[in-house]
């Protein structure tokens, strides 16, 4: 019989966190079930700072509303976490057994973890210490193993989406080149969504390293046609054939987390097609703006399903498994499926060989569709 059950949020944030929330603590409170929110994600839960969720007027009227209300951890893999010693140096500590005390002391029967990729990899490495955990998959790349979407993503698009449209009118008006940086760091599935419904004629994305010169060649092709603008949009992971990815900086979160802050994609396609084409091209970086805020209505309701679903498994007894939609259904998976081969206890870092991130496959619709429409793939 579940009894108590807590939530943890880690990494960026994701618009529909609080929907999440409230849909777990919803069904828990109907099924005289206690709620508890860790505060801050990871670090929370070493520290066994949490709140009370249910029968509480806290997780009233969040369901709009950006952010989340218990915080959520960054750069904080507790397998490896970054500690300093007494003599003042640095140093890395596998602090999991806290974790796993503090799970067991505050006797919670189900611990739900919102998080992306590096999230559930941690989540995965507590259940094998018999925490029994639940994966809701958040992250505005949409780019977690073994679902369809991921909450946040739909939102992220739209912030895009509507750039664009801003970012057309003025590149009409002006002759000029307009590029728009947004997240994804290896995966472009904001890019490509949001320059279909935006109408981008460009769109660079990290699973096709990029030919600047078939740029340049889709910008003179609309010259050729009176068209004296173009509107193209880039992943922050974008690189060109040969080159690298744009680094804005490295900062030292410790070992096993992601270290490298992203940056700059869109300043670099934007100085090169200016050189080549004659054109004034103009970057502007989407940011965080793409992250905060009010969650869309699609949000909204696919958070509330992944709450609602990762209630029901756990009052089945159906742990250590990812909630996932699969074909437009509710499901779950494995969280050894999730993590892939990717399977060392402590090792969070996307982005490597094992990482098991879902990228845009090259048959997928969205690809053909750009590609059948004319938007430009740098390839
Ligand atoms: O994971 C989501 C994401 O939005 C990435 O696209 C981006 O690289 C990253 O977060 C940046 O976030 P932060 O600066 O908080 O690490």
């Amino acid at each position: 019989m579940l009894k108590k059950v807590g939530i943890l949020i880690n990494g960026g944030d994701a618009p529909g966190l609080n929907a999440v929330i409230r849909a777990i603590t919803r069904t828990a409170e109907r099924n005289n079930i206690e709620c508890y929110g860790f505060i801050d994600g990871y670090n929370g839960l070493l520290k066994n700072e949490f709140i009370r969720l249910d029968k509480s007027p806290i997780t009233s009227g969040i369901l709009n509303k950006g952010g989340a209300i218990i915080g959520s951890s960054l750069n904080s893999n507790v397998f490896k976490y970054k500690v300093i010693k007494k003599d003042g140096s640095e140093g890395y500590k596998n602090l999991s057994k806290i974790c796993v005390e503090n799970l067991k002391n505050d006797e919670i029967d189900c611990l739900f973890t919102l998080g992306g990729d590096s999230t559930q990899k941690s989540a995965r490495d507590l259940s094998l210490q018999g925490i029994h955990v639940i994966g809701v998959p958040k992250t505005i790349d949409n780019d977690v193993a073994c679902t369809d979407e991921t909450f946040g993503y739909n939102t992220a698009v739209s912030v895009a989406t509507e750039a664009l449209d801003r970012l057309h009118t003025t590149a009409e008006t002006h002759h000029r080149i307009m590029v728009l940086e947004v997240m994804g760091r290896y995966a472009g599935w904001i890019t490509l969504e949001a320059a279909i419904a935006g109408g981008a004629d460009v769109a660079l994305l990290p699973e096709i390293p990029y030919d600047i010169d078939k740029v340049v060649e889709k910008v003179k092709e609309r010259q050729n046609i009176g068209k004296n603008f173009t509107v193209v949009i880039v992943s922050e992971g974008a690189y060109p054939k040969g080159g690298s990815i744009s680094v804005k900086e490295t900062r030292d979160g410790g070992k096993g987390v992601i270290n490298i802050q992203l940056g700059g994609s869109g300043e670099l396609v934007a100085k090169e097609l200016e050189k080549r084409t004659g054109l004034i091209a103009r970057n502007t970086t989407l940011g965080y703006i793409q992250r905060g805020g009010s969650p869309t209505p699609s949000d909204r309701v696919l958070s509330s399903k992944y709450g609602a679903k990762a209630m029901e498994l756990a009052m089945k007894g159906k742990f250590n498994v990812l909630t996932v939609l699969k074909n437009g259904k509710l499901s779950s998976v494995p969280l050894e499926d999730v993590v892939g081969n990717n399977k060392k206890v402590g090792a969070v870092e996307g982005g490597t060989k094992d990482s098991n991130m879902k990228t845009i496959p090259m048959d997928h619709d969205l690809v053909k569709t750009a590609r059948s429409i004319g938007i430009c793939l740098g390839d």
